[in-house]
């Protein structure tokens, strides 16, 4: 594994894709930085981190035989790497908010935005950017969000964090077209944020639904029991669960 230690970026996943289209990468390389200053979230959204107390950072990940059907089975298996390393840490009630937030309890301690290159029917490489927040005690204007810190009352290492997020992500990819999907896919809907709870939903055309999380379709559709329908299929752009 090469990991690349950068002062300040725009943004490590930018900063990454574009030096995986410019030189050949060796297969795990990791971009960190203390200071991003344009982060980008899912959906267009930013993405604040916190110099010396948040982790910043994107994975390199080339692939062979994973098929563009099959993609969805990156985000799953890194946010389940993600899950396993924080409850090693003894972060508390740690689950996945579809598709790939990572909460403690109810609250929003990590994001990840993972950038597919395709060629072909194939996923040539991934960039899967991860930010973490970990020692932060405020979040001004975020009631959503909060720290390893704040969800266990201890004070994390860097460094032992991001090795031990490394470790489990980079080892959950590996010969990742060869893993079970339904076993994978049963995972992480072990691992979802109220799964079979009723929960509210705001459309992307501002309406509200109400409806029981039953799961994900095979390429990452959020499944949703409501009154009209058992099994009402919700892509990203589609909705945003609100609790
Ligand atoms: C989200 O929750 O919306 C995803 C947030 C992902 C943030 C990380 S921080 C490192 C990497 N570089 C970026 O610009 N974004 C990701």
């Amino acid at each position: 594994m090469k990991i690349i230690k950068l002062n300040a970026i725009d943004s490590t996943n930018s900063y990454l894709k574009q030096l995986a289209k410019e030189t050949f990468l060796q297969e795990e390389t990791v971009v960190l930085t203390n200071r991003q200053l344009s982060g980008r979230g899912q959906m267009g959204n930013k993405w604040l981190s916190r110099e010396g107390q948040s982790l910043t950072f994107s994975m390199f990940k080339a692939f062979e035989k994973l098929q563009i059907e099959q993609q969805f089975m990156i985000s799953m298996v890194v946010s389940l790497a993600i899950v396993k390393a924080l409850k090693s840490l003894n972060v508390p009630k740690v689950t996945i908010k579809w598709p790939n937030d990572i909460l403690s309890a109810n609250t929003k301690i990590g994001g990840i935005l993972i950038e597919n290159v395709l060629e072909s029917s194939f996923v040539k490489y991934s960039i899967i950017g991860i930010g973490l927040n970990v020692n932060e005690t405020d979040f001004p204007n975020l009631p959503q969000a909060s720290s390893m810190k704040l969800e266990t009352g201890k004070t994390f290492q860097l460094e032992e964090v991001l090795d031990t997020i490394l470790k489990n992500v980079f080892k959950n990819l590996k010969n990742i077209s060869e893993k079970d999907f339904s076993e994978m896919k049963q995972l992480y809907e072990n691992n979802l944020f109220r799964k079979e709870r009723i929960s509210v939903f705001e459309t992307s055309e501002g309406s509200q639904i109400n409806g029981i999380i039953k799961g994900v379709s095979d390429i990452g559709e959020l499944l949703v029991e409501t009154e009209n329908n058992p099994l009402q299929k919700f892509q990203l752009k589609e909705v945003k669960l609100i609790y």
